[in-house]
């Protein structure tokens, strides 16, 4: 155990008894993995994963302080501001405040609820004057998400980053090292941390610390809570791992206790109806140009798109192949795209038809273009579908899986290059547990996660090729009252049988490049 006062008080500044008190600064010990975390300054972007309750989050907070107290002296104060993030607004403030508060109490600064900042000035027996800015945003409040582009900061922290898109880490880079500006000297440190549990393989966070490992990132990973170095187990109920354990898989044990990277199923699929052994063909269903290409699109911060055909033996669907992204925006996105449409097995489709999400989310974007703007100016030209309302979405795809064609075989197979596609139906598309305990309850909607979006990409490619008037005839009155809202630009109702669109111009879009 290291202390992390000494290095606070000593080094860095003197803080006054009377804030020491108050912060409790000497009763904070890292453990060695925290310890390490803390101690390491240089790194750009700095990740610390482990097992629940291994210290994570109150390392984290203590990190931010501690760069705010070595925030370099301009005018005898040390000013800094720091953007601290958690995907949904309840967990910030159930969770995330909570620690903070734990550690810095709300009367040891000024916090203001309708800002969620939290501004901590404190009067170091050095002289010096510490005035550093928290501020909390959450994903899930679009506004949070606009004003984040526009914030000023010095440092940033996400707190359980497995849970937020890489495309707000994206925005963050170009948001930090910005606060206090370089006239009033700039920010002495200006780095970003992420904090979270293990993800699955699967995910951003796994593809950068451990495949592309960019320059400047780094990862603390702390040892299983079973190992005989396991931390912060002082700071925990002697039984806590082994309560925690009891009736969980051993997929589970094996993320949150050993804090090993995996798929742990914590939510209700949102297709049941989904088998893995009848909806995936064994070799890979190669594209035939002389059928119609279709393609289903989703937005957002992570936009994708899934590929299929329909045999016409008996119209079987055959889903072909997917473009996920996790850091893109829909100018990117439709280069990715392009790019997928001229590979030599897709350019020479004869006919392609293309829909997407009618809302047409604009918030990743920076100008006032909607998605299918920019997808126009890459000469993709895609149409929303007519709906939006996640029953009929839903049912459109379903309706695929229940079904065989005249010919016995299932109406939708899956190839096995649309991986993500596969392994989101297979259930990581899903609506989340809601945290209560007694009886299971599921939040209404999907949980937004790196599956959700092909998932739903597909059902507006279903939508689009009108596979919904089932379910408008079947679902008696289910969905009728429902409000359909579609985008302010398009609002046009599409007929069910779709007009041709124009194929993707390559030649045009390679001399753009
Ligand atoms: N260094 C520490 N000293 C005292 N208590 C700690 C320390 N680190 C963590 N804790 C406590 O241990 C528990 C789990 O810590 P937390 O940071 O929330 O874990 P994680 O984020 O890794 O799940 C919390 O109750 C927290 O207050
Ligand atoms: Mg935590």
């Amino acid at each position: 155990m290291a202390s992390m006062t000494a290095e606070l008080l000593n080094t860095i500044s003197s803080t006054n008894a009377a804030a020491q008190r108050d912060l409790g600064i000497i009763n904070y010990q890292a453990s060695k993995t925290c310890w390490a975390f803390l101690e390491d300054d240089e790194t750009f972007v700095k990740g610390i994963m482990g097992p629940i309750g291994s210290g994570k989050s109150v390392a984290s907070c203590w990190n931010l302080f501690k760069w705010a107290q070595m925030q370099d002296v301009y005018k005898g104060v040390r000013r800094s501001r720091w953007a601290i993030i958690r995907n949904t607004y309840r967990e910030l403030e159930d969770t995330t405040l909570q620690t903070w508060f734990d550690w810095f109490p709300r009367d040891l600064g000024l916090f203001r609820e309708s800002k969620m900042s939290h501004t901590i000035r404190i009067e170091n027996t050095d002289g010096t004057t510490m005035h550093a800015e928290f501020l909390f945003r959450a994903l899930d409040r679009p506004d949070d998400i606009k004003k984040l582009l526009s914030l000023e900061l010095s440092g940033a922290w996400i707190n359980e980053a497995r849970e937020t898109p890489l495309a707000i880490l994206d925005m963050l880079q170009g948001r930090v090292a910005r606060f206090p500006p370089m006239r009033e000297g700039g920010p002495t440190i200006s780095n970003i941390i992420l904090d979270t549990n293990p993800p699955d393989e699967d995910h951003w966070f796994y593809k950068m610390f451990e495949e592309k490992k960019p320059a400047g990132w780094k990862l603390y990973k702390q040892p299983s809570a079973l190992a005989p170095n396991a931390e912060n187990l002082d700071n925990l109920h002697p039984k806590y791992y082994q309560r925690l354990m009891a009736n969980k898989t051993d997929e589970w044990i094996k993320v949150y206790v050993r804090g090993m990277y995996g798929f742990v199923k914590d939510g209700k699929p949102i297709y049941p109806e989904y088998n893995d052994t009848v909806h995936v063909s064994d070799d890979f269903i190669e594209y035939n140009p002389e059928l119609t290409l279709w393609v289903g699109l989703d937005f957002g911060l992570t936009p994708a798109a899934l590929l299929a055909q329909r045999d016409p033996l008996d119209g079987q669907w055959q889903i072909l192949d997917e473009v996920v992204t996790d850091d893109m925006g829909a100018e990117r996105f439709s280069e990715e795209l392009n790019r997928k449409l001229r590979e030599a097995e897709y350019r020479d489709a004869t006919e392609i038809q293309i829909f997407g999400d009618p809302s047409g989310d604009t918030r990743a974007e920076t100008d006032e273009r909607t998605p299918y703007d920019i997808l126009a100016a890459n000469d993709i030209h895609a149409s929303p579908a007519h709906t939006n309302d996640p029953v009929i979405r839903r049912e459109a795809v379903a309706h695929q899986l229940t079904r065989l064609t005249h010919l016995g075989r299932p109406r939708l197979i899956i190839s096995p290059k649309a991986k993500m596609f596969r392994k989101g139906m297979a259930g990581r598309y899903c609506y989340r547990r809601l945290k209560v305990s007694g009886e299971e309850r599921y939040v209404d909607k999907p949980d937004k996660n790196i599956y959700s979006h092909i998932c739903e990409a597909g059902q507006y490619l279903m939508l689009g090729a009108g596979e919904d008037s089932h379910v408008l005839n079947t679902s008696s009155g289910m969905s009728k009252n429902r409000v359909v809202k579609p985008s302010v630009n398009h609002t046009r109702r599409r007929k069910k049988k779709p007009i041709s669109m124009p194929v993707v111009h390559h030649k045009s879009v390679r001399s753009r490049r």
